[in-house]
């Protein structure tokens, strides 16, 4: 039991460690990815399954403004008291999610 503790604690730093050294297209793919899709359609399984929006649509990208994505990724998505998206603010720095937001911006067809 103990040994299990150890080796996660071993995993979460290990990835926390890599979080802060990738780069935003590495974030992406890591932490994003599974619902919003490479691509930042959507077009995923998760994606579908939550209502996820295609953020390659102009339309979608105007309506959230830079403050407004980096606060939904700190602090999560809710819908009806439910996480529709896990807040991301103590596994991502602020630098992270500054780059992330960029990211987002540049689906945008
Ligand atoms: C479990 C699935 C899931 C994961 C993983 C996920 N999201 Fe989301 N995200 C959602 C859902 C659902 C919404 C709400 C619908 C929408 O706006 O597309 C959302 C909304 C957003 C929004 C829009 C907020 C707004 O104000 O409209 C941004 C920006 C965003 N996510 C960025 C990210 C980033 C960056 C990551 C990775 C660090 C991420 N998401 C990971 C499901 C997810």
């Amino acid at each position: 039991m103990k040994r299990k503790a150890f080796l996660f604690m071993m995993v979460m730093m290990t990835s926390a460690g890599m979080a802060v050294a990738a780069d935003a297209t590495g974030l992406w793919n890591q932490h994003c990815a599974s619902c919003h899709g490479k691509d930042g359609t959507g077009n995923t399984t998760m994606g579908k399954k939550n209502g996820v929006k295609d953020y390659t649509d102009a339309k979608v990208q105007a309506a959230f403004s830079d403050g407004e994505a980096a606060k939904a990724i700190k602090e999560g998505v809710k819908e009806n008291g439910k996480d529709k998206m896990k807040p991301f603010g103590e596994k991502l720095s602020d630098a992270d999610i500054k780059a992330l937001v960029a990211y987002i911006r540049s689906f945008k067809k």
